[in-house]
């Protein structure tokens, strides 16, 4: 039963999304749309995959094309089904066997169901092989008529079936397994009399049943795997549906999720086991987070990797960021690309980091900037500090040695470098060098004037 590559149509435009991006590229759950079933088609299998792109190729391509195996069959003008499918025959030049045939627009098909597909399809010799559900409410789809023995004979779409046609409750799902052979047999046989006047896939159904080559049906278990995503509502039901399969898996492998109707964790994200995860978090992106982290309400985490024993307090922003072990980040604090904190690292409220380094047992505990700096190791930033990072055209580099204690409300006017064990007193702007172990104080010398207020109030 091996499959030998998977088509994937997506050349529709998708009108009902009301949007300026093709349907196929709305996201969900951290991947296009047309990722899901892409991602199926090659867990069950399916070395080679051709998308057939016609709105906005260039957008699918762009996307797409730096994944190996991938190859975009281009469909001009959408004049069926049938016609997508033979624009891209010549994409599988020298391939033969079984290829499936899906949608881009339904992410809720899973890699099982495509080897039940693939396995049938084998198992029956049949040159075609469809994928159907049972639907109360059928109404759109094409039908799957049986005869009186149960067997497929053909299918008809909605807008061509008779009232008893209609009355049929198995649907077709778009999704197929067919034999490359009698693909290129007998796809030039498509006609578009019919009430669309568009080349029908579907009429393969019946073209192998009239040739003898064999046609047979899987019906899906659950018929959510085949539902299209035509417009917004759909999108949202459909992302909703993924993010409660990832959820559920990370819950199985030991992540507990206060809350997992409220927490979007993306396809691509890896959560360490006893990782306690509260509601409004958003992980995105290449994210990995350790194990027995805590990550509070509304973190949002987007490409970063997080050691164990992390702590993201509430409201916390980090994105491109690298945090070691025991770490402590927030409430409210910003990691900015390129921030690295080392063990044990402590950033408190309001704080924000950006490309910065940050050495074992560092804190800055409240309201500071720090940019372009590297920051020795048991360092204190005091309340208030900002590294002056920025002239108007360049950035330029903080670098602070090792055991330095930076009072509060100190500015650091890069570029500049502190020595280990330096002092530097509150409220200073620090323009200079500090030598290490050296105290740097730059402040005017406070004056207090003697009943000053006083004489003010008198005098009128
Ligand atoms: C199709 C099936 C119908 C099935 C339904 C399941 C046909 C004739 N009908 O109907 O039996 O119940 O899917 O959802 O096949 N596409 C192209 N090029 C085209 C036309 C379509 O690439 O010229 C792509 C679309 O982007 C989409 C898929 O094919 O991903 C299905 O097209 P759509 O127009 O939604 O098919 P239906 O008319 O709904
Ligand atoms: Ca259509």
């Amino acid at each position: 039963m091996a499959i030998s590559a998977a088509l994937i149509l997506a050349a529709g435009k998708g009108t009902r999304m009301k949007s300026a991006l093709v349907k196929v590229l709305h996201e969900l759950a951290g991947r296009p749309m047309l990722g899901w079933p892409l991602a199926a088609a090659r867990e069950a299998g399916a070395g080679q995959i051709v998308i057939v792109a016609g709105h906005q190729a260039d957008q699918v391509q762009k996307r797409f094309r730096a994944v190996p195996g991938i190859k975009i069959a281009l469909q001009e003008e959408q004049l069926g089904t049938g016609h997508a499918v033979s624009c891209s025959l010549d994409q599988l030049d020298g391939l033969s066997g079984a290829v499936l045939i899906l949608c881009g627009d339904t992410p809720l098909l899973t890699a099982a169901t495509l080897q039940r597909l693939a396995a049938e399809h084998a198992a029956s010799g049949a040159a075609v092989t469809v994928l159907t559900a049972r639907l109360e409410r059928p109404f759109g789809y094409g039908r799957i008529v049986r005869d009186s023995e149960g067997r497929v004979r053909r299918i008809v779409e909605q807008k061509d079936a008779s009232p008893d046609e209609q009355a049929i409750d198995e649907v077709n799902s778009g999704i197929y397994c067919m034999e490359l052979e009698f693909l290129r047999a007998h796809i030039g046989r498509l006609g578009s009399e019919n009430a669309q006047n568009e080349y029908y896939l579907t009429d393969l159904v019946g073209i192998a049943v009239a040739e003898h080559a064999g046609c047979s049906a899987v019906v899906a278990d659950d018929p959510d795997e085949i539902m299209g995503v035509n417009d917004r509502v759909q999108l949202a039901h459909a992302a909703r549906i993924l993010r409660q399969r990832i959820n559920l898996q990370l819950m199985l492998a030991g992540v507990t999720l206060v809350d997992p109707d409220q927490t979007y964790i993306d396809a691509s994200v890896q959560v360490g086991s006893d990782t306690v995860i509260w509601p409004g978090c958003v992980l995105r992106g290449a994210t990995s987070i350790g194990s027995g982290c805590t990550l509070e309400n509304n973190v949002r985490v987007s490409d970063c990797v997080i050691a164990d024993r992390v702590q993201l307090k509430a409201g916390s922003v980090l994105s491109e960021a690298q945090v070691a072990e025991d770490v402590s980040v927030g409430p409210m604090a910003h990691l900015r690309p390129g921030s690295v904190l080392q063990a044990q690292v402590k950033i408190g409220n309001f704080v924000e980091t950006k490309k910065v380094v940050m050495g074992t047992g560092s804190k800055a505990s409240h309201l500071t900037y720090l940019g372009d700096a590297e920051i020795g190791s048991d360092v204190n930033i005091g309340c208030g500090t900002i590294t002056c990072n920025y002239d108007g055209r360049h950035k330029h580099k903080t670098v602070i040695g090792d055991g330095v204690f930076v009072g509060s409300d100190v500015q650091l006017v890069a570029p500049v470098t502190v020595g280990a064990n330096a002092l530097i007193a509150a409220g200073t702007t620090v323009t200079q060098d500090v030598p290490p172990d050296s105290l740097a104080i730059a402040r005017t010398p406070q004056v207090n004037k003697t009943d000053w207020c006083l004489k003010k109030r008198d005098n009128g």
